[in-house]
């Protein structure tokens, strides 16, 4: 990293600035206070509300990744406790950890000893993070861990994945998802990270940086961040480059060639740019994604599409050969415009 726009400082500062200076930027601006979080303001206050009442239920958290469920039960959490907060938050990760037995010595020695509780909360809180990585085992496990600890101990589950979480555990919890961000509000996170970095970002790198992060908070600084490494100047390019994604014109050109041209050649056309270019087809499909809100089509078509889209990225995903996905895409598309000019 440089070091440029730093001033003079003693040993001691200095030396914590580089500190700050290696950290990642999606620690580095984690959301300490309520007030730093950009979104799911309703889930904040209905929550604010059950703490108010006394009658914090067990939380469950689910949605994308980058969304803030994480900082937000933090964030809450430290409002609550304040001074308090070490002594009565327990964060664990579900993905980490050796087993459910070491999470259950852990919740139990922390459950059983006494804290001085904040004036208003008569609890202790256990943050279980990426609980969808447990087995439906170590969840029956967790469950009864739950029950066990639910006169002093709230718990707030959180995970990607809702349907992963046995329903035994669901219906002890109260459930709120974390929908993606919108681009204002990733807009507005990222101007202040932007400003604090001093990042010489352009118009259009911004816009490229929200386009790619989709609602995703944790991606669209991690790519600042890179891109910021990588060069003095973000424009655009600089941003697709450095993700490795597919530059929109690109993807034009493949939408345009899938739509218009004949089998044969669009096939041909598609393959040669995905070779010049080094493209991945499921690259390409996510850059597709993102077009086809801006292209006209009658609904039965986007609808149609967007499925085939979909189907494609799962079969890729698991292990699908590229050549007979793009022959599947290509005659999805081909359909598609039939339905339109129906
Ligand atoms: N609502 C938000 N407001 C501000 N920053 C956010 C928000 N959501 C996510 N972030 C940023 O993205 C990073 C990842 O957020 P995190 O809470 O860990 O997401 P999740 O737990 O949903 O995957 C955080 O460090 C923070 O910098
Ligand atoms: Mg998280």
């Amino acid at each position: 990293m440089d070091s440029k726009g730093k001033g003079k400082a003693t040993d001691a500062t200095s030396a914590a600035a580089a500190d700050q200076d290696l950290l990642p930027w999606v620690e580095k601006y984690r959301p300490v206070t309520l007030d730093d979080l950009v979104s799911h303001k309703d889930i904040t206050s209905t929550i604010q509300n059950f703490i108010d009442k006394n009658r914090l239920p067990h939380l469950l958290f689910y949605g994308p990744p980058g969304t803030g469920k994480t900082s937000t039960i933090l964030a809450m959490a430290r409002k609550i406790y304040g001074a308090q907060f070490r002594n009565s938050v327990l964060e664990l990760n579900a993905s980490d950890e050796r087993g459910i037995d070491v999470v259950r010595e852990q919740i139990k020695s922390f459950a059983s000893t006494k804290s001085v509780f904040g004036a208003k909360a008569g609890f202790k809180l256990i943050v279980l993070d990426e609980a969808d990585a447990m087995t439906q085992a170590a969840q029956g496990a967790l469950r009864r861990v739950i029950e066990q600890y639910t006169k002093n101990v709230r718990f707030c589950i959180i995970c990607n994945y809702v349907n992963k979480i046995i329903p035994a555990i669901q219906s002890r919890c109260t459930r709120f998802r974390f929908n993606p961000l919108e681009p204002d509000q990733v807009e507005s996170r990222l101007q202040h990270v932007i400003e604090s970095e001093h990042c010489n970002i352009t118009p259009g790198g911004k816009e490229a940086l929200l386009k790619l992060s989709r609602g995703d908070m944790r991606r669209a600084l991690n790519v600042l961040q890179a891109c910021h490494a990588a060069s003095d100047h973000i424009d655009e390019t600089a941003v697709y480059n450095c993700t490795g994604n597919p530059h929109p014109e690109d993807i034009e050109a493949v939408l345009k060639s899938m739509m218009q041209d004949e089998f044969t050649t669009a096939f041909n056309t598609i393959v040669a740019l995905k070779t010049a270019k080094g493209i991945a087809l499921a690259d390409m499909i996510s850059g597709v994604y993102d077009l086809l809100a801006s292209i006209k089509l009658p609904p039965k078509s986007r609808i149609y599409l967007l499925d085939h889209l979909a189907d494609t990225e799962h079969r890729l995903s698991t292990g699908g050969s590229e050549k007979l996905q793009l022959t599947a895409l290509l005659g999805a598309v081909k359909i598609a415009v039939e339905l339109s000019q129906a």
